[in-house]
């Protein structure tokens, strides 16, 4: 087994014994913001190298999962730390299939909020599944209790998510279908049509690639929740909330809507230069960790490609492709192609709405916050950093009528 090398950065912060009653900052305080560089544990999990691009699963390498795992065997991988024997996949695939209705209580409460953004449906109505979910005790933060709950999740996020774009559409939502796979059943029941091979390959290509990234913001997010040893519901539905931010999972939605406003290709530089020159950023650009290619990107961009041309409609890999290139000198400052730049076209492609694209790598993700939730409950330790105190003090208290 190859040793992996640590990443460069990382930074040492000496042991400050700090007093709560004083407000005396120690002056060796170093501040790290946004914990950029932060070992905060260790992991079985994944591995982001991201001076190299390279991204291991449990040890397997996201190109060799891409090109011939499948979603469930991916998720079992990533869930149980080994590639699955044929029986236990079988019955991990069962267990999948048995877990995806979810109960009228919960397709009301879609119904009543069926206006919100898609993740914030996904979000509400994944926090309401704690109150009808089959376990015994909602609280029982055992391993194998929350690896349980997970796999419910996983199952059940999809059904939530093409339910509540029939509803909102006024459409009757279509039931999860036990004889399609993992990928096919979702867009069965977003599109009511029984996707073809290849679109329900992309679809599980794609489950595949955002299935777990290591100490991402939500993940991030899901740790911190279940270091409270708060419930496995909590910690996904912290997770959802901080995925939906447009620095995180929002951006294949937004590089849709760039691509969409540039509109044909002879104008994507103008529009990079324009976008540049006054200080914003370009969707699906950069990363906090990668500062070489996304590996993940390689396998979106190839799907998009092939995908534009069997629809007849190559525009969006052109503009994207255009926009890439006017991207290529910001190679040398490592800000390069991330996961969701090619990602939003597929979707498009696929007929999906834009609103929805964060909800599908929310579904993609939820084995990878399952796993980070039940390593942090292995050896669990509240997550509890300190703010440094940059404040007045001795402010003297003034009545309210006095100010
Ligand atoms: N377009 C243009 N410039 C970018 C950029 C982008 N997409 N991403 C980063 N940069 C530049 C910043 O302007 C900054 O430049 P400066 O040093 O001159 O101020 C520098 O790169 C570092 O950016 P910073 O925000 O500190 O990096 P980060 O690690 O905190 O941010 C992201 C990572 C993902 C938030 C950032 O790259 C981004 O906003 N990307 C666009 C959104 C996106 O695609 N998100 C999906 C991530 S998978």
């Amino acid at each position: 087994m190859a040793l992996l090398t640590p990443l460069p950065f990382v930074t040492r912060v000496s042991a400050i014994e700090f007093d709560a009653r004083s407000l005396n900052m120690p002056d060796e305080v170093e501040v790290i913001r946004g914990l950029r560089g932060v070992y905060f544990d260790t992991t079985s999990a994944s591995f982001v190298d991201g001076e190299q691009g390279r991204l291991i699963y449990r040890g397997y390498n996201i190109h060799d999962l891409a090109e011939n795992s499948t979603a469930e065997e991916t998720f079992y991988l990533l869930m149980y730390g080994q590639l699955p024997t044929t029986s236990e996949l079988a019955a991990f695939d069962k267990k999948l299939k048995g877990s995806r209705e979810i109960p009228d209580e919960v397709i009301s409460v879609i119904r009543l909020v069926q206006n919100a953004h898609p993740m914030d449906v996904l979000r509400t109505a994944i926090s309401a599944l704690a109150g009808t979910d089959p376990s015994a005790d909602i609280t029982d933060m055992s391993v194998e209790g929350s690896r349980d709950k997970g796999i419910r999740l996983t199952a059940q996020a999809p059904t939530i998510v093409a339910y509540h774009h029939r509803i909102r559409q006024g459409l009757e939502p279509i039931g999860p279908r036990a004889d399609l796979s993992h990928a096919a059943n979702f867009l069965h029941m977003l599109t009511g049509t029984e996707p073809t091979e290849d679109e329900s390959g992309l679809m599980d290509t794609d489950f595949v690639l955002h299935a777990e990234h290591g100490a991402n913001a939500s993940a991030f997010s899901a740790r911190v929740t279940a270091g409270t040893q708060a419930d496995v519901h909590a910690a996904i539905t912290a997770a959802i909330a901080t995925l939906k931010g447009p620095s995180h999972g929002g951006a294949a939605e937004e590089v849709m809507k760039m691509a969409m406003e540039i509109g044909e290709e002879s104008a994507a530089e103008k529009y990079v230069s324009d976008v540049l020159g006054s200080g914003g950023r370009i969707m699906g650009f950069g990363h906090r960790v990668y500062k070489a290619e996304d590996p993940r990107a390689r396998h979106l961009r190839a799907r998009c490609q092939k995908l534009g041309e069997e629809r007849g409609d190559p525009k969006w890999f052109r503009i994207l492709s255009r926009v890439a290139e006017a991207m290529e000198p910001y190679k040398a400052r490592g800000i390069h192609v991330n996961v969701d730049f090619w990602a939003g076209s597929i979707y498009h492609l696929l007929g999906l709405p834009e609103d929805i694209f964060v909800s599908i790598f929310a579904l993609g993700r939820i084995p990878g916050w399952t796993l980070q939730v039940t390593e942090q409950l292995d050896n669990n330790i509240l997550i509890r950093p300190l703010l440094k105190y940059e404040g007045p003090e001795d402010m003297e208290y003034v009545p309210i009528h006095q100010r």
